[in-house]
């Protein structure tokens, strides 16, 4: 949450007058724009050409390729780049080097020459990378060759079977082609010479390296630091990624003929009342971008640098290529990418599916960690529950509505004067009573934990952090750097030291954490960080961390390393037995492996219901699946129909959560009259009866990168007309989701993919793919489709938490393709612990073709012989089967024979949905209970 408008204006009028025409809304001014931050507006205002770098002394060494990019002295005018002539000159020239990875994954790095004792080490954002992706090295030079002509080389880096890497010596530009062929290209790198990289050095005499920005100054001790370069996407018509912005899910251009906007901005800020249209930068910074095309498919770049970065999308003919561009550069997306310090390090993805591309993207920053169970269900939050009985009530409220939730969570009224680890004793007497209560019910508590800490003697974590040493210094280097925020005067712990993680992850142990009890999680906010006081609402960029790396080196990290030092006392607490659950609003590359995301503070509006959607189709297809956004709109009150449809769209994301503001009106879904409750209720449940399918979808997450919630052109690839929607979206391969997003709506417009069948889900009716088709909506729901060829597993029976439904039977949900099979999987686990590593869960696929139904093992620990192995069994029978467009060549079918019992079940007509509005039959098998954990084959008859 952000300020409360009365605190704001307190804090305004204490620390700077100018702040207080910003009372209201978002308030660009508060901000700085491209043109107010020194290096964006440097580098913005480079044209093509600038850079004369050429690539000299290249060389092969422990499987890198490395070479030396230097400035040639201007008598030098053929560019030898083996003469030693040119790196004599006065610049110190710059250190490349090429590595190849498992995968064909083409890692660049681009720094200083130690060797020419820069003032200072630049800095490297350690603990991203995964280790196993560190050791997966390899490379090989394929061959070298020289243009007689113009004196240029290139050398040639051997990928994979279809692509390579080629470094040009002069120009320096390095890109990624096909091999062979036509050796089309994939994405290339200072194609447009636009690369340029300042040099650490001495300020010369009255050179002035201060920046001021409003009231704020930054002393810039180090000088310009920042790096440029342009990346092109060959054979992409849209590109996609670098969030978090709240806008479309394909991203526009932000330069070029006619279009002049900000460019998208990387820096994780707090971001009051955010506009529902903008590239300006929100709470978090992933700096990895997708392209997507019909000509070359999917590809990929990431640049891992945690200081501030804007970056341009440029529209076609930003450079005066015009009419007579050839085929190949119509096809292609120029971006320039900025950054105020740091170092090149940064990885090509050649795809070519989108799959392809997540999947190497995760095997360099990790996949999701697999969440609880408990976590996919509903989460109810308020800034405040206020005390003990509150929570009761609300918590009963539910049973009495019979509306299923598994979460309650308390924000920071809830401690003892905003200090985290505290509780108000006179609201909150009993946590540990209070938490047992609603675990007795099967219910999680959540609160919250800030990163910055109250300034207080007698606050045992001060006076630790103070004493020991663990705070973030102001720019002298000794002070701690002392900020405003919600307890007043606070200070910041500094996270990037492990130690310091360490120290702080002990503070999870119920001894340290008093009245914290084994069902209580944690939801760290305001970590970007959010200082009220602060340029721009954060932390000074001269603040000096540990190592003495300054602030602006790693501020978009700085969240990242809180969320990992709380989610590492989560696990540490229960002896690394209890899959941690930690909230995170500030994010990084890497998140996923610590926890879960929401996409901050945003309003209730019909706008912001509509942009949650790509917002969060975003964060999944960068590594981050497991977000969602606050159901109803942080700020304001949203009217009931768009909070209905909140939820009915909400309940499709992954992560399901309502939240309001401290300002707001009371809006939990029983308050709006007994038929909107009824329509809460509904939204809610559906979700419910698809979690063993989110759960499966998790764990492919888990296992390979693919997000939970789909853009639709990541399943349909080659349906153009799925590029640009971002109003539909994917969960899974099998559920296809049309978000309702305007009020009093009587019908949307569907584009469902071509070359499917599509079942409406409360119907059953089946509509062809590949048109697009007007269809009647109701307040009741929004449209969702089963594609043809998948099989959905559900749980149907109606509970009041997820703990409740652990021992509910099953029902499956077959629909057919053209040639009458389908497929789908379910995966089961304890739900809570780390024994699904060791082998302890059930996977199975369902086949279904030829009227035959059979169900194979895919756990490999499970049917080795294995004594390692752990087991996980699970009595859950399969008490429905439902068949969706299944015509066999005769009639319909009466029964099914059940392998290997023998056993003959049913069929006959039965309703799609057990609780539903709508009463359509359909076939259904009644009663196989067949158990879900074993292997069987039911036939048609
Ligand atoms: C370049 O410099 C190296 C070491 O300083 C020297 O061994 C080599 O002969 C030089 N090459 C040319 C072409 O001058
Ligand atoms: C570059 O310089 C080297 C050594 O000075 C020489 O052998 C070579 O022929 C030169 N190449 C070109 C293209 O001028
Ligand atoms: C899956 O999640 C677990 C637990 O969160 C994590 O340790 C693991 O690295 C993840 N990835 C795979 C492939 O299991």
């Amino acid at each position: 949450m952000k300020l409360k408008l009365k605190l704001k204006l307190i804090v305004v009028l204490l620390f700077s007058i100018s702040h207080l025409i910003s009372v209201s809304s978002w308030k660009k001014e508060e901000f700085r724009s491209c043109n107010e931050t020194p290096f964006c507006k440097r580098a913005r205002s480079r044209t093509p050409h600038h850079s004369n770098l050429i690539a000299s002394d290249v060389t092969i060494r422990d499987g890198d390729l490395t070479a030396k990019l230097i400035t040639p002295t201007p008598i030098d005018g053929n560019h030898n780049s083996s003469s030693n002539s040119s790196s004599d000159s006065s610049s110190p020239p710059l250190i490349l080097s090429l590595s190849v990875y498992q995968g064909g994954i083409l890692r660049m790095k681009i720094d200083e020459d130690p060797s020419h004792n820069p003032p200072k080490k630049r800095f490297q954002v350690p603990d991203v990378i995964l280790p196993d992706f560190e050791i997966s090295k390899k490379i090989w030079l394929q061959r070298y060759s020289t243009d007689a002509g113009s004196g240029s080389s290139s050398f040639v880096v051997y990928l994979s079977d279809g692509y390579e890497a080629v470094v040009s010596n002069d120009p320096f530009e390095v890109f990624v082609r096909e091999r062979g062929g036509g050796g089309r290209r994939v994405l290339s790198f200072n194609s447009h010479g636009l690369f340029d990289f300042e040099k650490l050095r001495k300020k010369e005499e009255g050179e002035e390296w201060e920046e001021r920005f409003r009231s704020h100054t930054d002393s810039r001790p180090f000088g310009p630091q920042s790096i440029s370069f342009d990346v092109s996407f060959h054979g992409a018509d849209f590109v996609y990624g670098i969030p978090e912005h709240a806008t479309s899910l394909a991203l526009k251009p932000t330069k070029g003929p006619g279009i002049e906007s900000e460019p998208y901005r990387l820096f994780n800020l707090d971001v009051f009342e955010y506009l529902a249209e903008s590239p300006f930068g929100l709470y978090g910074s992933i700096p990895f971008m997708l392209s997507h095309g019909s000509a070359h498919g999917t590809s990929g770049f990431f640049w891992l640098n945690a200081a501030e970065m804007q970056i341009d999308v440029l529209g076609s003919g930003w450079d005066d290529a015009g009419e007579d561009a050839n085929q190949e550069k119509r096809k292609r997306i120029d971006t320039v990418w900025m950054s105020e310090a740091g170092i090149v390090d940064a990885f090509f993805f050649i795809g070519p599916e989108p799959k392809d591309v997540v999947k190497q993207y995760a095997s360099v920053t990790g996949t999701s960690a697999m969440p609880q169970l408990f976590a996919t269900g509903y989460h109810q939050c308020r800034w405040n529950y206020r005390d003990e009985e509150d929570v009761k009530n609300v918590d009963a409220k539910f049973d009495q509505h019979d509306i299923p939730y598994d979460v309650l969570w308390l924000d920071i009224e809830h401690t003892d004067g905003k200090r985290y680890f505290t509780w108000d004793r006179a609201l909150f007497p009993n946590p540990e009573e209070m938490q047992k209560d609603l675990a007795s019910r099967g219910r999680r508590m959540v609160t919250i934990v800030d990163p910055h800490i109250k300034r207080d003697d007698k606050y045992h974590i001060h006076k630790e952090a103070s004493e020991n040493g663990y705070y973030v210094k102001d720019a002298s280097g000794d002070k701690d750097y002392d900020g405003w925020c919600w307890p007043g005067s606070s200070s910041y712990i500094d996270m990037v030291n492990p130690e310091i993680r360490s120290w702080w992850a002990d503070k999870f142990a119920y001894t340290e954490y008093v009245g914290s009890t084994p069902s209580l999680y944690i939801w760290n906010d305001m970590n970007e960080p959010s200082v009220f006081n602060g340029p721009e609402v954060t932390m000074p960029r001269d603040a000096i961390h540990y190592g003495n790396i300054e602030h602006r080196e790693l501020h978009n990290a700085y969240g990242y390393y809180f969320h990992m030092a709380t989610s590492e006392g989560l696990l540490k607490r229960e002896g690394g037995k209890d899959r941690p659950f930690v909230l995170s609003r500030a994010i990084f590359p890497g998140t996923q492996r610590y926890g879960t995301v929401w996409t901050g503070d945003n309003t209730a509006e019909w706008e912001q219901l509509r942009v949650s959607v790509p917002m969060i189709l975003t964060l999944g297809i960068t590594g981050i699946t497991f977000s969602g956004a606050d159901v109803g709109g942080f700020f304001g009150n949203p009217d009931t129909e768009l909070l209905v449809r909140w939820y009915q769209v909400a309940a499709y994301l992954p992560f399901f959560r309502g939240h309001a503001h401290h300002d707001t009106k009371r809006r939990e879904p029983w308050l709006f009259g007994e038929h909107n409750t009824e329509l809460m209720r509904d939204a809610i449940r559906v979700r419910y009866t698809f979690l063993p399918y989110f759960y499966t979808l998790f764990r492919e997450a888990n296992v390979t990168g693919v997000p939970v919630a789909r853009p639709l052109w990541m399943e349909f690839p080659h349906d153009e007309a799925t590029f640009n929607n971002d109003e539909a979206f994917m969960v899974g391969n099998g559920l296809l989701v049309q978000g309702v997003y305007t009020q009093h709506a009587k019908e949307v417009t569907v584009c469902l993919p071509r070359d499917h069948t599509w079942y409406d889900l409360k119907t059953g009716t089946a509509y062809k793919g590949g048109r697009a088709q007007k269809m009647e909506v109701t307040d009741a729901d929004i449209p969702v489709f089963q594609r043809s060829g998948t099989i959905i597993p559900r749980k149907d029976r109606f509970r009041r938490s997820t703990v409740q439904m652990e021992n509910d039977p099953y029902t499956l949900v077959i629909a057919v393709d053209s040639s009458g099979g389908a497929e789908g999987e379910v995966y089961i686990d304890d739900g809570k612990s780390y024994e699904f590593q060791k082998g302890g869960y059930i996977h199975r696929r369902f086949i279904f073709s030829d009227g035959k139904l059979i169900s194979v093992n895919l756990n490999v620990a499970s049917s080795s012989s294995s004594s390692q192995g752990t087991s996980f069994y699970s009595d859950c029978t399969i008490e429905r089967i439902i068949l969706l467009g299944y015509s066999s060549s005769s009639k319909p079918p009466k029964s099914a024979r059940i392998e290997p019992t023998n056993r003959v079940a049913d069929i006959e007509l039965g309703p799609l949905q057990i609780r539903s509005g709508v009463r359509s039959a359909v076939l259904t098998i009644r009663k196989p209970n067949v158990r879900v954990s074993d292997d069987w084959t039911i036939k048609l008859l």
